[in-house]
């Protein structure tokens, strides 16, 4: 399993979301999240904005998913411009269902 962190522009978030579903991917969580990336913020006009609002989707996947989800994110959040987004992927040793206590997804 790997856990997909995509920090996005909110706008973006919904469009991805909806994308994952279609795709049969409905379980994930979402955070409304501060941040900077190599631009550090940015500047409009005189005024300089260290940090910008995004959204950080979390979702915890199959290994064999991971590429489809990667194709499904740059396709829907993507403008071109600066900030479009970042995606970070991690192991996950494990994962518990609280009601079932099965392992796994
Ligand atoms: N190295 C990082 N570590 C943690 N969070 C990051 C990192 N890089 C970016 N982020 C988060 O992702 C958000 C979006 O980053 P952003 O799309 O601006 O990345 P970037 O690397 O600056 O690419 P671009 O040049 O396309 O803007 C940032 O606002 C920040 O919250
Ligand atoms: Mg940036």
């Amino acid at each position: 399993m790997k856990m997909i962190r995509a920090i996005l522009r909110p706008e973006s978030v919904d469009s991805v979301a909806d994308g994952l579903a279609e795709a049969g991917l409905f379980s994930m969580t979402k955070m409304n999240v501060f941040g900077r990336g190599k631009q550090k913020g940015i500047t409009i006009g005189t005024m300089h904005y260290d940090e910008l609002s995004k959204v950080m989707l979390m979702l915890v996947v199959e290994d064999g998913k991971v590429d489809e989800v990667l194709k499904l994110i740059k396709y829907k959040a993507y403008t071109g411009n600066f900030g479009d987004g970042k995606i970070f992927i991690s192991p996950v040793d494990d994962a518990v269902t609280v009601r079932t206590g099965a392992r796994g997804l």
